[in-house]
C-alpha cells in the first residue's frame, strides 16, 4: 500500500514516518521542488520518495492533505487525481492570523471534498498534536488501550482503508461519524478536538464506534 503526502511541515513528516515504520511506501511532496526534499525523504527511509504534489497524488493509494487550510485552493490544480483516491483530510480550517475560519469552522472536511468533487474524504489525525502523533504509537497495546484517533467519512470503505492505516501506525481508530456530523464533533471546538483518550474511552464517552478492521 502506498501513502502521498502533500505538505511536508510538522504533520506531514510526522505521518510519513509513522506510515514507513509501518511498512507503507511514502511519497512526500510540498511547495518546494522534489530535489530540495530528497534529504528529508532519505532520512525518513529507503521506502520514501521526494516529489511534486501531482505525483504524490497519482503515487498514493491514499493520499495526506497535509497543508495550512488557507492554501487548499492550490489543491484544485490535483483535483483530477485526488478525486481517484482515498483522501485523508488533517487540516484544521484556520487563517493565516491563525484565528478560526469561522464559516468553515465545524465542516472544513465537507467543504474540501465538495470542492475537489471528491467522495472519499476521511477526517482524520486533526485532533492531535504531531508531537503526541509521533510519539504515542503503541503496536504491542490492544486497541481498547491505544490512543484513538477519530475518523469521519461518508464513504464506508474509504474509511476502514484509513482505519487500517491507523492501526498499522499503532494507534485506535474511533469512527466518530459522516463527514458533517462527525468531522464537527472532531472540529476545533468539537469534543474529539485535541481529546487524549483509549479506544475503550472514547466509545464508552461518546456513542462513538472502535474501529476493529478484520486482521486486528
Ligand atoms: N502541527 C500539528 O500538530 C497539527 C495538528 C493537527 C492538524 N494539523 C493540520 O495539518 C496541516 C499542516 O500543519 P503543519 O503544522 O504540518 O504545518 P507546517 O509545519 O507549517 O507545514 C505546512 C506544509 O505545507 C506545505 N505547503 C503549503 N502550501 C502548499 C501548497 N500550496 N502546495 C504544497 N504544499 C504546501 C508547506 O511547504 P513548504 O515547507 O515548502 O513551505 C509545508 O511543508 C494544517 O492544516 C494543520 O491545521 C496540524
Amino acid at each position: 500500500m502506498r501513502i502521498g503526502i502533500i505538505g511536508t511541515g510538522r504533520m506531514g513528516l510526522a505521518i510519513a514516518e509513522l506510515g514507513v515504520r509501518a511498512g507503507y511506501e511514502v511519497a512526500i511532496s510540498g511547495r518546494r521542488a522534489p530535489s530540495e526534499l530528497r534529504d528529508i525523504a532519505a532520512s525518513i527511509g529507503t521506502a520514501t520518495i521526494a516529489s511534486h504534489p501531482a505525483d504524490a497524488a497519482a503515487f498514493g493509494h491514499i493520499v495526506v492533505i497535509a497543508i495550512p487550510w488557507c492554501h487548499r485552493e492550490a489543491l484544485a490544480a490535483y483535483a483530477d487525481v485526488l478525486r481517484e483516491r482515498v483522501i485523508v483530510d488533517t487540516m484544521n480550517p484556520f487563517l493565516e492570523d491563525r484565528s478560526l475560519d469561522a464559516i468553515h469552522a465545524t465542516h472544513s472536511s465537507y467543504v474540501l471534498a465538495r470542492a475537489l468533487g471528491a467522495s472519499r474524504v476521511v477526517k482524520a489525525f486533526n485532533t492531535i498534536w504531531y508531537k503526541e502523533l509521533r510519539e504515542h504509537s503503541t503496536l504491542h497495546l490492544p486497541l481498547e488501550r491505544r490512543r484513538a484517533i477519530f475518523l469521519a467519512a461518508d464513504c464506508e470503505r474509504s474509511k476502514g482503508t484509513v482505519a487500517r492505516l491507523v492501526c498499522d501506525m499503532g494507534y485506535a481508530p474511533v469512527d466518530s461519524g459522516g463527514l458533517l456530523s462527525g468531522g464537527g464533533r472532531q472540529a476545533p471546538g468539537g469534543e474529539f478536538f485535541g481529546l487524549h483518550v483509549d479506544g475503550a474511552r472514547a466509545t464508552r464517552a461518546s456513542g462513538a464506534t472502535l474501529w476493529r478492521p478484520a486482521a486486528v
